[in-house]
């Protein structure tokens, strides 16, 4: 077995080296993360060409692929790292939200490799998970690590989030969607545009195609929610698919890469404009992306620019990062087995976890 990766280590502090899986919806990922952002081992087995079929995540089809696909992905993940056992110190698994049958193959898994090994053993929060990839060290340097108060906007297939993040574990929610989270807007209306899934990587490439020389024919409405921090994206959702009836009914040849950048520019505008307001109104510093719509790229450089324009910091992983993986599992592990926080073998799935929010009386 190859030698593993040495770290050079500043400080006193005994390496923590945490085993992480992922298995909440339709990637199968295990991960081996030094102390919360050095990746020794990151592998990701995704589902996605087979769900692609259906046009969307079948559960029961997840989590029979997820049980084919833990112990391999187990196995890729030691190999990766050239490294056994020994150099495991605890194991961290996927806990919620997500799909209760897929999020059950890893936690068990977990519990059960915890408990032979006699490792301690903490279950990880998803939503957490996807604002602590900005932790990762993905580049060749040692980045700094993102200094608090932080704005993080989650964005993924389930949940669009505007969260202020005091310190470590003190999240207040500012805003959220009241209907279809983003990344669930891009995948119905990929569908809708005959795009085919995972939907925002489709419309994005498609939006990209477009040509930019001439003015869009086709714009789309923003539900702005005035006087909150909320979003709303199924109306958009509606009137793209009320726009493209109308230009069928009228035998119009329909052009989808401008459709799609009507959409893509609606839901960047929405998301984009509020993240910006309340980082200045909070005065952070710094604001983090996370979740898989954060792999967008017009989200990405709109973000930059008008935060920029106010002196703020953009902060978001590598697109690999964005998207599930167990990488962040591990990134998030790592914080709460520090405070000396572990989970005990009777915790079970939980698909509705939220992140643990303060209620407004603090
Ligand atoms: O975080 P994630 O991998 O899984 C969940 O926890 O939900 O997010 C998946 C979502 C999907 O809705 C997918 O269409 C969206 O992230 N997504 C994107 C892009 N890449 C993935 N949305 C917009 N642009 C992208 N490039
Ligand atoms: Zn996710």
């Amino acid at each position: 077995m190859a030698r593993m990766k040495q770290r050079a280590r500043s400080g006193e502090q005994r390496a923590l080296r945490v085993l992480a899986i992922e298995s909440s919806c339709d990637e199968t990922g295990v991960a081996l993360i030094e102390d919360g952002h050095f990746i020794h081992a990151n592998v990701v087995a995704s589902q996605a060409s087979i769900h692609a079929r259906y046009g969307g995540v079948v559960p029961e089809v997840a989590s029979r692929h997820q049980l084919e696909a833990l112990l391999p992905v187990l196995e890729t993940a030691f190999a990766e790292a050239g490294a056994g056992w020994e150099s495991v110190d605890a194991i961290a698994a996927t806990y919620g939200p997500g799909l209760a049958g897929s999020l059950l193959v890893g936690l068990t898994a977990g519990k059960t490799l915890a408990l032979a090994r006699g490792l301690p053993f903490i279950g990880v929060n998803h939503l957490e998970a996807h604002i602590y990839a900005n932790w990762l060290q993905t580049g060749e340097r040692d980045q700094a690590a993102p200094e608090f108060p932080l704005l993080a906007l989650v964005v993924s297939g389930a949940h669009s989030e505007l969260v202020y993040i005091a310190e470590h574990g003190h999240y207040e929610l500012l805003g959220q969607t009241r209907d279809d989270a983003a990344g669930e807007a891009f995948d119905k209306v990929a569908r809708l545009l005959g795009l085919g899934y995972p939907g925002g990587p489709a419309i994005q490439q498609a939006a990209a195609e477009r040509d930019r020389s001439r003015s869009n024919p086709y714009t789309l409405p923003r539900a702005w929610l005035l006087g909150t921090w909320d979003f709303s994206f199924s109306g958009l959702k509606t009137a793209t698919g009320n726009l493209l009836a109308k230009a069928r009914a009228r035998g119009e040849e329909i052009a989808i890469p401008d459709m799609a950048d009507a959409f893509q520019d609606a839901v960047v505008d929405a998301l984009a404009t509020k993240t910006v307001r309340a980082a200045v109104e909070r005065g952070v510093r710094e604001v983090l992306l996370a979740g898989g719509v954060a792999a967008n790229l017009a989200l990405r450089a709109r973000l930059r620019a008008d935060l920029g324009a106010h002196g703020i910091a953009l902060r978001y992983p590598p697109v690999a990062y964005c998207t599930d993986n167990a990488a962040m599992i591990g990134a998030a592990a790592y914080f709460h087995l520090r405070r000396g926080e572990r989970h005990g073998y009777d915790l079970e799935p939980r698909p509705n976890l939220q992140l643990p929010f303060a209620s407004a009386q603090g």
